[in-house]
């Protein structure tokens, strides 16, 4: 049977929101999205590059129930989640009278997403917000969680706060306009809720990766679906990381972290290519103390390496001892209590937090990786 939509919840009491997964989405979002639009406007905040390819399919579409669209267009890339667009886009909002049951929309990635949010999170003490997320990472990750934040000069993601969208509007069709580049990158976050806690999902992920990116229409919708869940039933269970289980959603991360930091969080490696690489550094690693296997960690390697990934640091770029990189991961957000916390694999689909790791091991470990 072909299936064209899937719609997964997001059981958070009084905040629960549905995400709706459909190939064409965009082109219907006037009728999709009208439980949403309550005055007969959507704002409807985008980036350049994004307004260039769906901002006229949206509007039409929104025309079609005579929703009219207030576009918001901002610069495009990481430094649009900054104070001063914060405050350009705060104050542009309220110069449009918006009220708090108003229909904002973030149209894009993860950067329009999270300031998006935050921007709908702080104006007016909270005002409702629908994420159209255009990335395959924003797809699966980002758009859904209701964590929001722009950047500061101590780092990245610092100043935020926990606002859930109303509702989530995934059309995978709009991945055909993403470089294939990004594609491969947003498939980490794909495959790492199969690493996390689903050994199923990742073999189907080993045979159908290749199919997914190749734009594969029935491959992308089942592994969004599969992803969004994933992430929805960690959300429901702990919205605000006060428990270990969100935190398991950063298998990769720290591993990761370091890495991106090493190239300076520029385009030399997208956020989903160092989670790529941290995965299978956090699962070598675990290999090395003994909760997993080796062979594992190379089924992983090798998989990214069919579909030309990086996978090892040296596919990565980066070259850095491990005391560098240590380094840089206890400049990391993630540290309690002084201590840094290892998201491992005790084998394929059982992601655990490890509080006790031996820091001068984890540096050893990377200077043998190199
Ligand atoms: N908005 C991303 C998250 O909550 O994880």
């Amino acid at each position: 049977m072909i299936v064209e939509s899937k719609i997964v919840p997001v059981a958070l009491g009084g905040r629960s929101y549905d995400i709706h997964i459909e190939a064409g989405a965009i082109d219907r979002a006037g009728v999709l999205l009208t439980p949403f639009i309550k005055r007969g406007r959507a704002i409807v905040i985008t980036d350049r590059n994004v307004a260039d390819l769906w901002l006229d399919r949206l509007t039409t579409a929104l025309g079609t129930t005579e929703v009219v669209v207030e576009p918001i267009i901002l610069p495009a890339g990481e430094s649009t989640k900054s104070w001063a667009q914060l405050e350009a886009l705060t104050d542009r909002l309220l110069a449009l009278g918006v009220e708090r049951s108003d229909a904002i929309i973030a149209l894009g990635g993860g950067v329009i997403g999270d300031l998006v949010g935050f921007a709908a999170a702080i104006l007016k003490r909270g005002c409702d917000f629908i994420q159209i997320p255009t990335t395959l990472l924003s797809q699966v990750d980002s758009s859904v969680g209701g964590k929001t934040a722009i950047n500061s000069k101590a780092g990245k993601n610092l100043i935020g706060a926990f606002h859930q969208p109303v509702h989530v509007l995934i059309d995978p069709d709009v991945l055909d306009s993403l470089p294939i580049r990004e594609v491969r990158a947003g498939y980490a976050e794909v495959i790492k809720y199969g690493l996390i806690g689903d050994k199923q999902f990742f073999d189907w992920c080993i045979e159908n990766g290749a199919k997914l990116l190749a734009g594969d229409a029935q491959a992308r919708i089942y592994a969004i679906a599969m992803s969004v869940a994933a992430k929805a039933a960690v959300v429901a269970e702990d919205e605000r990381e006060t428990l270990d289980r969100r935190a398991l959603l950063n298998l990769g991360h720290t591993f990761g972290h370091a890495l991106e930091a090493e190239m300076g969080f520029s385009s030399r490696l997208l956020h989903g290519e160092a989670v790529a690489v941290g995965m299978v550094l956090a699962l070598r690693y675990s290999a090395r103390i003994g909760i997993a296997t080796m062979a594992e960690a190379d089924q992983l390697a090798a998989h990214f390496r069919s579909l030309d990934m990086a996978y090892d640091l040296a596919s990565s770029g980066v070259q850095a001892s491990g005391a560098t990189l240590v380094e840089h991961m206890l400049h990391d957000k993630k540290m309690t209590g002084g201590k840094l916390p290892f998201i491992l694999c005790h084998g394929i689909g059982d992601a655990r937090v490890e509080k006790g790791v031996d820091l001068a091991d984890v540096t050893a470990f990377l200077d043998a990786e190199a």
